[in-house]
């Protein structure tokens, strides 16, 4: 359970990775940079975040497996939902209609913090097996 979390999270977090830089690289290139706060968002959130969690999950057994599945689900639609939300709202594009790209943006983000309050839990949930 936890090694399948781990891999996937990680996997997310590479995809977050290059679409991070390759709008880094498009920022860099056309000297815009209205996409600079998801620029920042998805590498930090989608690449840093969430391959953190991914390691945590391989060197880390926590005692409520089913929890990591909520949390796992969490940060894969919070950390997708944030940065799109941020997309929707700050760029607005295609003519996209205010609400919905508001209310978007505050469900992905309420979400991804839902992700992090449930990481600190894990943090408390993990298994000693050895004495350190
Ligand atoms: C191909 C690689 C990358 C390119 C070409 C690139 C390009 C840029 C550019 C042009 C800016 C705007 C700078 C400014 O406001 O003067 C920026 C900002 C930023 N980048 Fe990147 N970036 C790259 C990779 C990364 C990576 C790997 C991370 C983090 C893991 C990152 C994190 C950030 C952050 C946090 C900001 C906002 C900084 C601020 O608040 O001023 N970038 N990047
Ligand atoms: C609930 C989740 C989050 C929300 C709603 C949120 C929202 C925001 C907003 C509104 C800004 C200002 C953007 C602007 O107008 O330039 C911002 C900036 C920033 N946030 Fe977040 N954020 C969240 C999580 C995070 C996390 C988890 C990180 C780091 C791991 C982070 C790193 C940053 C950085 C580096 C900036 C400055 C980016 C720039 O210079 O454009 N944020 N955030």
């Amino acid at each position: 359970m936890q090694e399948k979390w781990s891999i996937r999270l990680i996997r997310i977090a590479a995809i977050f990775g290059l679409v991070g830089t390759v709008l880094g690289s498009h920022m860099a290139g056309s000297g815009s940079y209205a996409f600079k706060p998801i620029h920042a968002h998805i590498l930090l959130v989608g690449w840093l975040s969430v391959f953190s969690w991914g390691v945590f999950y391989k060197i880390c057994r926590v005692r409520a497996t089913k929890l990591v599945a909520v949390h796992g689900w969490t940060a894969i639609i919070g950390s997708i939902g944030l940065t799109t939300g941020m997309w929707l709202q700050f760029i607005q594009p295609f003519n996209i209609n205010e609400t919905f790209s508001l209310v978007f943006y505050i469900v992905g983000g309420t979400i991804l913090l839902l992700a992090f309050a449930l990481f600190v839990l894990m943090t408390f949930l993990v298994e000693r097996t050895e004495k350190r």
